[in-house]
């Protein structure tokens, strides 16, 4: 959950909230750059377990890429800034800030979204506890806390309660408080047979 200190692997190269915030500034820059406007690039990555082409804008942030290219709206766009979360993907199994990642930087990698979770139709165990739980009220937050929560626990087969914290730092939920999402994360982890 929010601290000021930030997750290692929230985005590449970017471990502090300054670097963050510089981060953001560069790729508004370049956005705003026409210099290089109509060159696209060829995308070639897997996404939730597909291969994926396709001819993007060098600028494209991730998240614009998933949301309005591929229309996986689960990834949301909060801050924009790689403060609060909504916006993580796993990349190669890591949580990123999509929102602070270009598309051309996943190229030939791993990218799961939320969408990426249920498997023919049936939810991540994840997913579920967080239902159970009432963990979710506006839902804005809840992709990215469920994608941090799957990576904490692919890492980390025996979590405790603060190394949870820990792991779901950079994650902001302005609705609920944190007990529910602590609960359906250990319940979730309960239930993979993972916890102590
Ligand atoms: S939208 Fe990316 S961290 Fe907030
Ligand atoms: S449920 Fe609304 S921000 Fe977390």
């Amino acid at each position: 959950m929010k601290t000021k200190a930030c997750h290692p692997e929230r985005s590449e190269g970017s471990q502090s909230f300054g670097r963050r915030r510089k981060t953001a500034e560069i790729l508004r820059s370049a956005q705003n750059d026409k210099s290089g406007k109509g060159r696209l690039w060829s995308l070639k990555f897997t996404l939730n377990g597909k291969k994926v082409s396709a001819q993007v804008p060098p600028t494209r942030t991730l998240l614009d890429f998933l949301r309005l290219d591929m229309r996986l709206t689960g990834t949301k766009g909060a801050c924009l800034e790689g403060e609060c979360g909504s916006c993580y993907v796993l990349v190669d199994g890591k949580p990123m800030n999509s929102c602070l990642m270009l598309a051309p930087q996943v190229q030939d990698r791993d990218v799961t979204t939320i969408e990426g979770l249920a498997h023919s139709k049936k939810l991540d165990v994840i997913q579920q506890k967080f239902i159970d739980c009432g963990a979710v009220q506006c839902g804005y937050c809840t992709p990215g806390l469920i994608l941090a929560a799957k990576a904490l626990l692919a890492e980390n087969s025996h979590p405790t309660r603060e190394e949870f914290l820990a792991g779901m730092e950079g994650n902001i939920c302005r609705c609920t408080g944190y007990n529910k999402i602590l609960r359906a994360c250990e319940q979730a982890a309960d239930a993979m047979g993972l916890k102590k």
